[in-house]
Parts: C-alpha cells; sequence; structure tokens
C-alpha cells in the first residue's frame, strides 16, 4: 500500500487542482500496488489538527480547469510554526504524529515560498515530503516557472488593455497596481504585454519626477493618455534610503490605502492632471487556469508522481532551463528569486521606450 498525504497552502493560485490532479493521475496509472489518497483541509492546519478526507481518483476528475483548490488553503505564516497555538499544542509535533499515525508514505505539499520553508522543516524533522512550485508571483527559487503565474498575467494583462480604452478616452493618467509580493515577475510582465508606458518594480526604485517626465514627454508628443504599472511592492528611491526602522515608522502613519495611492497623489498635486487608480487584486488569482499553466501543472505533477513512485523525497520539482528539474528543498527554502535590474528583459523594455521610473 503507498500512502499519500496531500495538501495546498499558502494564498491560491490557478491550476492548483490541475497539478493535484496530475500527481494522482501519475501515481494510479503507474504504481504496482494499491494507492491510499489522504487530502488534509486548508493546508497546513488539516495536518496540525487532523482534518483529511480520503480522496478516489474520481475526486480528481474533472478538475482540469477548475480554479481554487478543492482542498482549501490557508496561511500558517513559518516565522510562527514553532509557536504553541492557543491550545498550547506544539504544531510541528502534531503535524508528525498525524502523519505517523496515518503511516504516510510521503506528504505532497503545493506551495510558495513561506509554504516551502516549513516542507523543508517537515522534510529535517524525517519526513518524506514533495513539494510542486505555486504561485502567481513566479518569486520562488529553483524553478524557471511557477503555476499560476501565466494565468495571473493573462487577467492582468486584460485589465490593463481595459484600461487603455477607458484613459484613452478620458486623456487621463492611470495606474494599475499588480499583485507580485516582493517582487516584478507579474507587472513587469503584464505591463509589457497591456502596452505600459510605466512599470514601477520593487527591484527597481522609482524617482517621482523620472515618473512625471515620461508623463509629460508622452504629453509633448500628443499621447492623451499614459497608462503605469505599479507593483503592489514598488517602493520610491527615497523609501529605498530608509532604514527598516524608519520605513516602518512610515508605514505606520500611512494615510494611502496603497502605494498606488500614494504616487496617483503626487503626480496629480505635481502636474495638475487627473490620475486614477485601478487594483484588480485577488482577480489576478481567480478563476480557471490558462491553458499554458494546464499543460505545465500536469506536467509538474506527473513529475512529482515520478519521483514518489521512485521514492525521492525532499525535492520540489521545478522547470529550469525548459528542463523539469528536481531541487533539493534546502537550496529552495528561503531564498527569493527577484527580477534582477539587468536582465535582458529590461534592457529590451527600456529600448522600447518603457519607462521604470528610475
Ligand atoms: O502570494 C500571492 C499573493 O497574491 C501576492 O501577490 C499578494 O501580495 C498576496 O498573495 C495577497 O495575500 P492575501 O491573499 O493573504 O491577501
Amino acid at each position: 500500500m503507498l500512502r499519500i498525504g496531500m495538501l495546498t497552502s499558502g494564498g491560491d493560485c490557478q491550476a492548483l487542482n490541475a497539478a493535484m490532479r496530475g500527481v494522482v493521475k501519475c501515481v494510479l496509472n503507474n504504481a504496482d500496488e494499491p494507492v491510499e489518497i489522504y487530502g488534509f483541509e486548508d493546508g497546513y492546519k488539516g495536518l496540525i489538527y487532523s482534518r483529511f478526507r480520503m480522496l478516489t481518483g474520481l475526486d480528481f476528475s474533472g478538475i482540469l480547469t477548475r480554479g481554487g483548490t478543492i482542498l482549501g488553503t490557508s496561511r500558517v505564516p513559518f516565522k510562527t510554526i514553532h509557536d504553541p497555538d492557543e491550545n498550547g499544542l506544539d504544531r510541528v509535533a502534531a503535524m508528525k504524529q498525524n502523519y505517523y499515525k496515518l503511516q504516510l508514505d510521503c506528504l505532497v505539499m503545493l506551495g510558495g515560498n513561506g509554504s516551502t520553508k516549513t516542507a523543508n522543516l517537515l522534510s529535517q524533522e524525517g519526513l518524506n515530503v514533495i513539494t510542486l512550485p505555486k504561485t502567481i508571483d513566479n518569486d520562488l527559487w529553483g524553478t524557471d516557472m511557477t503555476f499560476g503565474f501565466q494565468s495571473a498575467v493573462d487577467i492582468a494583462t486584460k485589465a490593463i488593455d481595459q484600461i487603455h480604452t477607458t484613459a484613452s478616452s478620458h486623456g487621463r493618467v492611470f495606474i494599475v497596481e499588480i499583485m507580485g509580493h516582493k517582487v516584478g515577475w507579474l507587472p513587469l510582465n503584464a505591463g509589457m504585454a497591456g502596452g505600459a508606458d510605466i512599470i514601477l518594480l520593487p527591484e527597481i526604485p522609482f524617482d517621482i519626477d523620472k515618473v512625471i517626465d515620461k508623463i509629460e514627454e508622452r504629453d509633448r508628443n500628443g499621447s492623451r493618455f499614459t497608462i503605469i504599472v505599479a507593483a503592489e511592492g514598488a517602493i520610491s528611491k527615497k523609501d529605498a534610503a530608509l532604514s527598516k526602522k524608519e520605513y516602518k515608522e512610515k508605514l505606520a502613519n500611512y494615510k494611502y490605502p496603497s502605494v498606488s495611492y500614494e504616487i496617483a497623489d503626487k503626480i496629480a498635486k505635481k502636474t495638475g492632471r487627473e490620475v486614477r487608480v485601478t487594483v484588480p487584486g485577488h482577480v489576478q488569482r481567480g478563476g480557471e487556469p490558462c491553458p499554458y499553466d494546464r499543460v505545465f501543472a500536469s506536467r509538474l505533477g506527473a513529475e512529482a508522481g515520478r519521483l514518489i513512485l521512485k521514492k525521492e523525497y525532499g525535492f520540489m520539482v521545478g522547470y529550469k532551463n525548459r528542463e523539469m528539474v528536481k531541487v533539493p528543498l534546502d537550496e529552495v527554502a528561503g531564498k527569493l528569486k527577484k527580477l534582477d535590474p539587468n536582465a535582458d528583459i529590461i534592457k529590451e523594455a527600456r529600448m522600447l521606450g518603457i519607462s521604470f521610473g528610475d
């Protein structure tokens, strides 16, 4: 008997179901022994509190195109994982106990950065763990691509496209704030796909006067509008120069809902232009996976299934230089894959006339 535990952790994204379906299909089609699947509910919480459902192949039928996760998810921050819960329960010990009680052969975890740190901890504690790289942010180290990213690029691009028409009608400056947490992969790609004039990224701190220079250059050239894509983690040069303590103090007294509103306020005050902000938010994580993600997540799932059948554990399945790879969890955990400000794509964007406000 092969007993597989599975959970989805952290913020959801498209193709979580497709990836789980990939794992299960691969294992069921290729195992030479009976297989039991234990689906833990709401991420690590399900493993901590022993909340799970026994699943069969049928549960994974028809979910290739379904958004969200059939298991539910939650955030259990890694930095608090060693803190006992409100009843004094040692959560790491509880996860181990439940894993052994169910006599699991392995745990498959679909998650992003924080969740992978916890997976690595469990692996170091002796559990057999395989992870799959999930996140719209594409910020997981050890893989060129995460599933969910391309679907989110599609949605964010669509949002920018929609803004384009109304911005041009009114001759306004529009800021579209795109998710991505502390990295710029999603805003950069959606911004380029959506024809943004200015893209503000966490990795390239901006100068508001340079942003305004670009808007005025467009005015002079007869463009009636300007589209700015601001990453939710965009930061000005001024703020980037603050110490951690000073920046925290700034945020404690912050009067804006997010950085885009601060940028809009500054542009409006300095130029007298009409500026509007659009924040697509969690729409970017919702709905069905795009075809690329369906294929990609299915492939990752199949590779994870292959590792399980070979009993090779302690890896994240990733994608490097157009090949599926297995990356040791302790190499992945705790590292962020940021954009390189000197990457070709940034240079090419600059050559296309896109300003990064720097
Ligand atoms: O990590 C995915 C992500 O959507 C980020 O882009 C965003 O910063 C964050 O999650 C939002 O988190 P929550 O769903 O907890 O509001």
